[in-house]
């Protein structure tokens, strides 16, 4: 692999792996050429003013996710009819976009398109369920199909760019983002990124039904300190190489079109201004050729993060840094012009990013057609569609994962001829759609209690007791949630349904609003009067199966002691409930793993299976031990875990060999058989250790995974390919290295029962 040179100013001398970025190749395709050839071409017509311009991002006041610059709606308009604007974000619908693209088009000198963005998380009118919990079902395939259907709903409403995916590395369940990412391992982060960014911009990103994707956010936000976003953030070198930076450069070498950089600092350095990681790293080293779009005003605030006194000191950092667009921040607008006339930065670093954004709007389309998403037709047949519903109601199942299931309490019994289903979130019709819903119509999802009602056999009787509220008041995107910590009265009549049913379905977990950007939580129980219920309940019945809605990994550790079952569903977009009610009723076997570690307490946070091993890392409690004294050090439930209605039996890792070298590969293969009566599938996982290294490395890292359905008594062989490059990491020498040794190399249902062999590398 051919590796490049990079020279800081520090005078640290740093070689990574140089990427094969599409436009990086020797065969550039002569649309890419012709695309260069126009973007020179417009770049040459442009005054100061408008490049700078192109460089602005204002938002449409539809949806604010932040303190906004301050700039009036009179002075915007201003702008974009003056063509200095070149993007909007939350300007939404077919008709919204062609009334602000035509102010541009009608009235600026060099009409050039504005480029639409908007947060397109996991949905646009019809919700799929929550990143971390599409990541629980380990299907690409299905990952890249709900991006593209998200992907044909936005542009079938005029917009042309997501941010998304997210694919900060997160291992802090106090964290409220963790619903919005793949959750904590690198490996699965950078796989399902790309899936979902082939999902978006599939193979052409002109096609009417595709819109760009956007990597975010770079770098090192989901390591926030304690849990609490924007948050200060420290991480050496090696970890950035090795577990924040892989998703990203994945997403590189995928093409997504734009990044966004994060709102943390690095050691010192907010990531907005950090030219290390947008110049060295992506633009120089990977060769990417997108543009970066700030976050939400993450350039002003260098102001309060205390490097930059001003907004022009802020500009001038972030333009260093490599920032090309100003998300909001109104730094920009207000201060390239002066820069550059006092010669604090060159206008080759603005032709520079104005030559990525063009760039882009060239490969959208948009200068054949600036309306070319503005169909009122194609709208109306696109949303909410049936086809899309479908697809919905299949990602939602897929994502749901069987925690616990004493005495095969589920699949639902025939024997059970009442089922009372109790919560706050049992007819909760708006929690499914989950924070970041984009457009999605309040309340539109299926509650688990009419899909139960929608599944149920006629013979059986269901009755519904909400028994607490769990919060209070209006719920939206700015406003905190009120939770309700004192009103206990409707328990007494849940207990009663309780006492009188076969079975009850505890639905309880946390708000739609509980969990997304602002929404960190020091607890991460059940809020409110939940405990209460949960534990009258159980005392009033033993047949409880608990079905959890969440955003961020629980501390279930009482339930799972006490109740029958535990069925996390996270928050599984427009049709949760028939998803849910599949499951209960055996219609559906349920196959998720998790993405990210149950812990027993919040204590343990941030807790993840791929830790270091520590020169003391004994785990049966010895005082002088990496331990604690009052609580076991693993998690309840460990990533990659979960149950199905049926058992794998994994047989001995078969090697195609057991050493090799430069050049050569070793084939791992299993063979797993359904042992028993249902037909399920099964997330078959790789993981290796590297024994001795230059840097401490994880006792377990994810290095492959395949899904599988097997039939009753049915056997398949799943083979892994183990080389050079799969076993390399970020060395003590700050390159790529394979290190010639042992490595231990597992393969199992979940990151902890696992089969295990060893393999050597000469
Ligand atoms: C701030 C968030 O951090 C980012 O992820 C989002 O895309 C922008 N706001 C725009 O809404």
């Amino acid at each position: 692999m051919k590796k490049t040179i990079i020279l800081l100013a520090t005078g640290v001398v740093l070689t990574f792996n140089a990427c094969k970025v599409k436009s990086q190749q020797s065969s550039t395709s002569a649309t890419e050429k012709n695309i260069e050839q126009k973007v020179d071409s417009v770049l040459a017509l442009m005054t100061l003013e408008e490049k700078v311009g192109q460089m602005v991002q204002y938002n449409g006041s539809w949806d604010v996710t932040g303190p906004a610059t301050g700039t009036t709606n009179e002075k915007k308009l201003e702008q974009l009819k003056k063509g200095l604007v070149g993007s909007m974000l939350n300007v939404v619908s077919v008709q919204h976009t062609r009334e602000a693209q035509r102010l541009v088009m009608e009235n600026s000198r060099l009409k050039i398109p504005l480029i639409f963005g908007y947060d397109v998380i996991h949905g646009y009118k019809t919700m799929f369920p929550i990143p971390l919990g599409e990541t629980a079902s380990w299907d690409m395939i299905l990952a890249e199909k709900t991006a593209a259907a998200a992907a044909r709903e936005t542009a079938a409403s005029g917009i042309h760019w997501t941010f998304a995916p997210m694919m900060d590395v997160s291992r802090d369940a106090r964290w409220g983002r963790i619903m919005e990412g793949a959750g904590e391992d690198p490996f699965l982060n950078a796989e399902i990124a790309v899936a979902r960014i082939k999902g978006f911009q599939g193979d052409d990103l002109a096609s009417n039904l595709t819109i760009a994707a956007c990597a975010k956010h770079f770098a090192g936000y989901g390591f926030a300190e304690a849990g609490r976003d924007y948050n200060t953030v420290n991480i050496g070198i090696h970890e950035l190489h090795n577990t924040i930076l892989p998703p990203f450069k994945a997403a590189a070498e995928a093409g997504v079109a734009t990044f966004m950089n994060s709102f943390n600092e690095i050691d010192g350095v907010p990531a907005t201004s950090s030219s290390y990681l947008q110049r060295d790293i992506l633009k120089d080293n990977w060769g990417w050729d997108g543009f970066i779009v700030s976050d939400w005003g993450s350039i002003s605030e260098m102001i309060p993060h205390g490097i930059a006194e001003n907004k022009k000191d802020a500009a001038l950092l972030a333009l260093k840094g490599g920032s090309d667009m100003d998300m909001e921040g109104g730094a920009y607008e207000t201060s390239i012009e002066d820069l550059i006339a006092e010669g604090k930065v060159s206008e080759e670093l603005i032709d520079d990013s104005v030559k990525r954004i063009l760039r882009i709007k060239f490969q959208l389309g948009l200068f054949d057609d600036p309306y070319k998403y503005c169909d009122e037709s194609f709208e109306k047949k696109e949303l909410y569609s049936k086809q899309n519903q479908n697809l919905s109601l299949e990602a939602a199942k897929k994502s749901i994962v069987l925690l616990k299931n004493e005495s095969d309490i589920l699949p639902i019994k025939k024997s059970v001829k009442s089922i009372a289903v109790i919560g706050p979130l049992a007819d909760d019709k708006d929690s499914p759609l989950g924070n970041w819903r984009a457009q999605a119509e309040p309340n539109s999802a299926v509650s688990v209690l009419e899909g139960i009602k929608n599944h149920v056999p006629e013979s059986v009787e269901v009755k519904y007791a909400e028994g607490v509220k769990l919060s209070t008041g209006e719920r939206s995107f700015l406003k905190p949630l009120t939770i309700n910590h004192t009103d206990i009265s409707g328990i007494a009549e849940a207990k009663e349904l309780a006492k009188s049913s076969d079975l009850v379905i505890l639905v309880v977990g946390e708000d739609a609003y509980q969990s997304g950007e602002g929404r960190s939580q020091a607890e991460i129980g059940f809020l409110g009067v939940q405990d209460e219920l949960i534990k009258e309940i159980q005392m009033a019945n033993k047949n409880v199966v608990m079905v959890l809605m969440n955003g961020r990994p629980m501390d279930l550790s009482w339930s799972s002691e006490h109740v029958s079952a535990i069925l996390e569903t996270w928050l599984l977009g427009s049709q949760h409930g028939n998803a849910v009610a599949e499951v209960l009723f055996g219609k559906y076997n349920p196959a998720g793993k998790l993405p990210v570690s149950f812990p027993r307490s919040v204590g343990q946070e941030p807790l993840y299976y791929n830790q270091k091993n520590t020169g003391r890392p004994s785990a049966n409690g010895e005082v002088t031990y990496s331990h604690y004294t009052d609580l076991d050090r693993d998690a309840l439930y460990p990533f990659g875990f979960g149950l199905s209605y049926t058992d794998f039996e994994y047989g001995d890792i078969q090697l195609s060999q057991s050493s090799f070298t430069k050049g050569e590969e070793i084939t791992a293969s299993v063979t797993v058989k359904n042992t028993g009566t249902v037909k399920g599938e099964e997330v078959v996982q790789l993981y290796i250790r590297d024994l001795f290294a230059s840097i401490t490395r994880p006792i377990k890292e994810l290095k492959g995974f395949e899904k599988i359905e097997l039939n009753p008594g049915e056997s398949k062989t799943v083979s892994f390919k183990i080389d050079e490059e799969l076993l390399s990491y970020f060395g003590r020498d700050k390159q790529w290295v394979t290190d010639a040794g042992k490595f231990h190399l597992f393969i199992g249902g979940d990151s902890v029962n696992l089969n295990q062999t060893e393999i050597e590398f000469k």
